[in-house]
């Protein structure tokens, strides 16, 4: 089997998790190379749903082993009580999960300096997920970070604990000590999860290389989605790390001769949530009517999701930049009701048309879309597995996106569950 990326084409929640369980089943090896616990994957198994957040989605699979790479920020809390949460629930992860020695850690006082920044008047809000994902990346690029690795030693701890933790109280005023976060008390918390988190400890790059020389299938998780990668997103409003095809290069020290082929997911409509533009966003009751039968709400946070119709443009940017060859396109059953289907197909930009993203992309706050609207098939397609029993309107809306973006089909989703896919290499169907 191919060694595959998936990565989200839009702003995250494609449903990167479903498609990356379903992949699974024929992985050896799930491996996420970015993000940390702001993401949220859910997946649905014989009708029970899990909401992951830190764990490679490869922790559900029977077969495959799992690996957080040195691209992922590893709040150590979080990552302990979503190990106990999937045990609980039949998932065991001893001798299964493994964690890059050098991956950086999330630490309590990353989150109060986010929630702080968010609060500020003098700060633009983003709207993030508040698991203080920013600051964690921020102190790796200003190399005061702890890293996972430092768990081996208590003075290397103690020294890195103190860079970071002396760094944030100086510039703030002794935030940090007024809410009651010390050196000492970080470092103690940190000792209490030696015990669980070194034997975990790997090289990543080195497991993958082994993986990869012994002819294991490896499956590379991404997490967010193209426009909220920190270079190529719609900056500031994007997240801290690199969401694109570069992150997981850079992100688990593995070799670009590796990687077979890269899996876009695109959800057949767009949602984001946080603010920042969104071209393609619609209110009132379209917003709506795709929020509630998309049950378009945050896997982290609870927040509603913004809704709005597909926006090739975007897409377009986001294929170009990861080298996407494949997509997996999830919640074509979302549409089912609708008569037309809008579809964005280029930005007007005072008055000059463009099917690329603007140089600036920050002028994507003030693009208009222009709509191409394609027929609705007004018949269900929820739990399809077969391409062939798709409607003819909705084959055709499939089509229309895999050629306008160059692309080819490789998955269909027409529900939450593990079943509720076509799976194209596998049917073979001619598409
Ligand atoms: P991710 O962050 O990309 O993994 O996506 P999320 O899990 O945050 O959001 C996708 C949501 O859509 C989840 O609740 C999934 O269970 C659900 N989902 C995934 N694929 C489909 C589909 O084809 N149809 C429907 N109706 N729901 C889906
Ligand atoms: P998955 O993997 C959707 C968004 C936040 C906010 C911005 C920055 O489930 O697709 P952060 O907490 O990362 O600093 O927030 O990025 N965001 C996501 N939106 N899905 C996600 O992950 C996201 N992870 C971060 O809402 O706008
Ligand atoms: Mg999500």
């Amino acid at each position: 089997m191919p060694n595959r990326v998936v990565l989200g084409a839009q702003w995250g929640d494609e449903g990167k998790g479903k498609v990356i369980d379903v992949l699974a089943g024929d992985a050896d090896l799930v491996a996420r190379f970015a993000g940390g616990a702001n993401a949220g994957h859910t997946v649905k198994i014989d009708g029970r749903t899990i909401a992951l957040h830190l764990l490679p989605v490869g922790v559900l699979s029977e077969r495959a082993q799992s690996l957080l790479g040195n691209g992922v920020v590893i709040d150590p809390s979080a990552l302990c009580a979503e190990i106990d949460e999937v045990r609980h629930r039949g998932f065991e992860t001893k001798g299964r999960l493994w964690i890059s020695a050098s991956a950086h850690l999330v630490l309590p006082h990353h989150r109060l300096i986010e929630a702080h920044g968010e609060s500020s008047a003098g700060c633009t809000k983003i709207g993030t997920t508040n698991r203080g994902i920013g600051p964690a990346y921020a102190d790796k690029a200003a190399r005061r970070g702890v890293r996972t690795g430092d768990l081996v030693s208590v003075e290397r701890l103690r020294r890195a604990v103190q860079n970071s933790v002396g760094f944030w109280d100086g510039i703030s005023n002794g935030l940090l000590a007024q809410n009651g976060l010390t050196v000492d008390g970080m470092v103690n918390e940190l000792l209490g999860y030696r015990e669980r988190i070194i034997p975990m400890l790997v090289d990543a790059s080195r497991m993958i290389d082994d993986a990869d020389r012994r002819g294991a299938t490896i499956l590379f998780e991404g997490a967010q989605g193209a426009l909220l990668d920190i270079d190529f997103g719609t900056y500031p409003f994007v997240t801290s790390s690199t969401t694109t095809i570069g992150g997981v290069m850079s992100g688990l020290g593995v070799s670009p001769r590796v990687i077979d082929q890269v899996v876009g997911v695109v959800k057949a409509y767009t949602t984001r949530v946080g603010l920042g533009p969104f071209p393609t966003e619609q209110e009132g009751t379209v917003a709506d009517r795709l929020q509630e039968r998309g049950h378009e709400f945050g896997a982290t946070t609870g927040r509603k999701r913004r809704c709005g119709w597909l926006d090739l443009p975007a897409l377009k940017y986001a294929v170009r930049i990861s080298g996407i060859s494949h997509v997996a396109i999830t919640k074509l059953d979302v549409l089912d009701e609708l008569a037309e289907i809008p579809v964005c197909v280029a930005y007007d930009d005072g008055g000059k048309q463009s099917d690329d993203v603007p140089i600036d992309i920050t002028r994507l706050d003030s693009v208009k879309p222009v709509y191409r609207s394609l027929p609705g098939w007004q018949t269900p397609t929820a739990g399809c597995t077969d391409y062939d029993d798709l409607p003819s309107n909705a084959r055709s809306y499939l089509k229309y996106i895999c050629e306008s973006l160059g692309v080819e089909m490789l998955i269909v989703s027409t529900g939450p569950g593990r079943e509720e896919t076509i799976c194209l290499d596998r049917a073979g169907a001619a598409v």
